[in-house]
């Protein structure tokens, strides 16, 4: 295991570190003397402290020391400009930045590429500037889909990466732990802090048998949805094994992963195999697999391991499967489901089909989904319905030019796009249905949820394998089943489809295509982010002010909010998404979807020195502008949802002391620590009652210590002033970042040191 390996090929000091991951699991294996399932060797291989670290399944926080990072061009620009102000000359573990999210489909690749490049200029020249900085790898716009791009290149057997992106798990096709994570958790591994998640538990699918014909790799997952629905695999990973596994391509393999994301699992691995092998080889790391293969023991899990569920999927009787619409596990097997769509009244006639995103553009995919358009075409006849198709790399574009593919869907009628998530992610300026227009779409993505695609809520759109995609879009007809139902070819004459084929890997090898990687230069001194002061999307941030050692007087609350308070009622997505890079643009929408106690209304809140009502963060800037700090009053589970950091940014940058709630979502109160934030909870959680809304707070904050409480004194309007207990969870590190003002100022501080 000494072997000095490369992680992939664009770096020259990053190795594979099995020797270290062996020795990290030899001690946890002494510690639990038990047998350990392949993900559990790779989170515990990869553990900060192997002799100290607390494992209990569902229950421990794990600190982990991740292999990788890799962001995408929407959750980057906030990730970069927050590790800006750790003060570091380049990131602390090796990271990659992907442009793929901001392209929008119109007419096709090239002229849609350009004007992404024109349109997103300023954000792109940050991005590539700021990489070329901290010694990040950047890729450019039309390199490709970030979860294609790190399969093809960075991907690696027992590996730990996190991806600022939920279906970062795509890269578990080749036997990596790649886990789904908010900008906040990304700036820590960028910096060099361990990265902290609850120890999951497991889920095994054993694969039997073996796919043929019209079924594919997605269909395991598409099944496996249906079976555990889109909250099933919460809080787990979800690990595949059995001998059917060696019947799924690597690619195939990674659609399975990546899809592991609508059932909301923490990630999904499959252990290293021959295809990964195969693919590992074809994709020009044949070293990285010849080393696998010396650690292939570690590299599956052991005999016996104990998992919390079991599902077993037999692939020899595996029906394909169409999931939708609005939701992805809603799975009906093709033999269903022309019954399903006259049962349900979906709209039967099929508008357009659409093929890609990081969950199917592998070559197989492409490959397989040519030979079923050249059928058709060798028939005399041609797509029914529009048809797209989004290559997932510039290497995967270049290599069906090369072998033909493309041209077939070009001569079938479709339309290639950008090698970007286009459509997936909604950036599609779709102009063959009026918003409104109930109508049917078909694709090989992974989401399918009201709206996504192209922002009409009457859109029915469906998720299945690309196979199905074409063979329903020659038919133009979602009631069509190309395994029993017959065509009529351009004479009349009618014919059945044959069932896709085609190799998995190029047989002539990968055609790279156009050079869109940006390597970080060996001298970076000099070099400086370009970030124009005028832009109205990406800011500069400016290191948060350090607490004043006092306690807090007179604080008034800006908002009590009751019920539900989500961290997309904290931070607005939508329209808003235009301004991640930008704090003061996108504090505009600070708790705006939040429920004022007082008069049942969201965003309308009474200025406590003016007596006028406005919108709250109106009110926030006036006590800002005014020098008052103030606190937020919140109801149960307050900042559940995603993990965006934004909402614990803004409640700081517009001048917030601290949340006081009847209880947090862990990861909501932990960045808001990050922020330098008072993340407090009601001792007894009945005292939330006590307070009203325009009563004023003292905040003791002098009396902040590990494990006691802390008091606040409450000024009714009227009566007496009375103190309430608060509780938090600040361990000794958390509460250096409460006083220097910020995690980052803590990291700062540290680095200068
Ligand atoms: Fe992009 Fe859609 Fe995947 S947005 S990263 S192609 S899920």
């Amino acid at each position: 295991l000494d072997r000095k390996v490369r992680q992939n090929n664009w770096e020259d000091n990053n190795f594979i570190n099995y020797k270290k991951m062996s020795e990290n699991l030899a001690i946890v294996r002494k510690r639990l003397s038990r047998p350990l399932t392949y993900a559990e060797k790779i989170l515990y291989s990869h553990l900060d402290d192997p002799e100290g670290q607390d494992i209990q399944r569902g229950v421990s926080y794990l600190r982990l020391r991740p292999d990788r990072v890799a962001c995408q061009d929407a959750t980057a620009q906030m990730a970069i400009l927050q590790f800006m102000s750790a003060g570091m000359p380049s990131v602390a573990n090796p990271t990659t930045v992907h442009c793929d999210h901001l392209i929008e489909a119109q007419i096709g690749g090239a002229k849609d590429l350009a004007r992404a490049v024109d349109i997103n200029k300023e954000v792109y020249d940050f991005l590539a500037s700021a990489c070329a900085k901290y010694n990040i790898g950047f890729w450019k716009p039309g390199s490709g889909i970030i979860h294609q791009i790190l399969l093809e290149n960075y991907a690696f057997p027992g590996g730990l990466l996190i991806g600022t992106d939920s279906h970062t798990p795509n890269a578990g096709g080749l036997g990596m732990c790649a886990i789904g994570v908010g900008g906040a958790d990304a700036v820590d591994v960028m910096a060099n802090l361990p990265w902290e998640l609850k120890a999951p538990k497991y889920i095994g699918v054993k694969l039997t048998g073996q796919l043929s014909g019209w079924t594919s790799a997605k269909d395991v997952i598409l099944k496996l949805a249906g079976i555990l629905t889109v909250k099933g695999g919460t809080g787990a990973i979800v690990e595949y094994f059995g001998e059917g596994v060696n019947s799924l391509s690597c690619s195939g393999q990674g659609s399975v992963a990546n899809m592991g994301a609508e059932i909301g699992a923490t990630t999904t691995v499959f252990p290293f195999n021959e295809r990964q092998y195969e693919y590992l080889v074809a994709t020009k790391r044949k070293d990285i697999g010849d080393f696998a293969r010396v650690y292939a023991k570690e590299l599956r899990a052991d005999e016996g391991a104990e998992y919390d569920q079991i599902i077993e999927i037999n692939l020899s009787e595996l029906e394909p499967h169409i999931n939708g619409p609005f939701t992805p596990d809603l799975a009906t097997p093709i033999s269903k489901f022309a019954a399903a769509v006259k049962a349900n009244n979906w709209p039967d006639e099929l508008k357009v089909g659409l093929i890609g995103s990081c969950t199917n553009s592998s070559y197989e995919d492409m490959n397989r989904s040519a030979s079923i358009a050249r059928d058709a075409l060798n028939h005399g006849i041609k797509a029914k319905a529009l048809f797209t198709v989004t290559p997932g790399s510039e290497q995967i574009r270049a290599t069906i030019a090369r072998d033909g593919q493309l041209q077939t869907f070009e001569e079938f009628g479709g339309v290639v796009l950008a090698n970007a998530c286009g459509p997936c992610i909604g950036q599609w300026d779709r102009k063959d249905v009026k918003k409104g227009e109930a109508n049917s779409i078909l694709s090989s993505y992974n989401r399918n949820f009201t709206g996504r695609n192209d922002g009409n809520p009457a859109t029915h759109s469906f998720v299945t394998s690309p196979d199905l995609v074409v063979a329903m879009t020659i038919a133009g007809s979602m009631s069509f089943n190309p395994l029993t139902d017959k065509l009529k070819d351009k004479d009349g004459n009618e014919f059945l489809l044959s069932p896709p084929t085609g190799e998995s890997l190029p047989s002539n090898g990968y055609d790279p295509g156009q050079d869109t990687y940006q390597a970080p230069p060996a001298d970076r001194s000099t070099l400086s982010v370009q970030v124009s002061p005028s832009s109205d999307r990406l800011q500069v941030l400016s290191p948060f002010t350090a607490w004043d050692g006092k306690d807090a007087t007179n604080l008034p609350i800006l908002i009590k909010a009751h019920g539900k308070t989500t961290t997309d009622h904290i931070s607005m997505a939508g329209p808003w998404l235009k301004y991640r890079g930008h704090l003061d643009n996108i504090s505009n929408n600070m708790l705006i979807g939040a429920i004022n106690a007082a008069n049942g209304e969201a965003n309308k809140v009474k200025n406590a020195t003016t007596g006028e009502f406005d919108a709250v963060p109106a009110v926030a800037r006036d006590y800002k502008k005014k020098g008052i700090q103030w606190i937020v009053i919140g109801d149960w589970n307050y900042g559940e949802g995603s993990s965006r950091e934004h909402a614990a940014l803004e409640p700081r940058h517009l001048g917030g002391l601290a949340i006081i709630t009847r209880s947090f979502a862990r990861i909501h109160e932990t960045n808001l620590k990050k922020q330098g934030m008072l993340p407090l909870t009601f001792s007894d959680p009945a005292d939330y009652e006590k307070v009203n809304p325009e009563d004023r707070i003292d905040l003791l904050c002098t009396e902040l210590a590990v494990g006691k409480p802390l008091t606040m004194v409450v000024h009714p309007k009227d009566g007496s002033a009375f103190e309430i207990k608060l509780s938090h969870t600040f361990n000794e590190a958390q509460i250096e970042w409460f006083k220097n003002g910020s995690a980052l100022n803590t990291m700062a501080k540290n680095n200068k040191a």
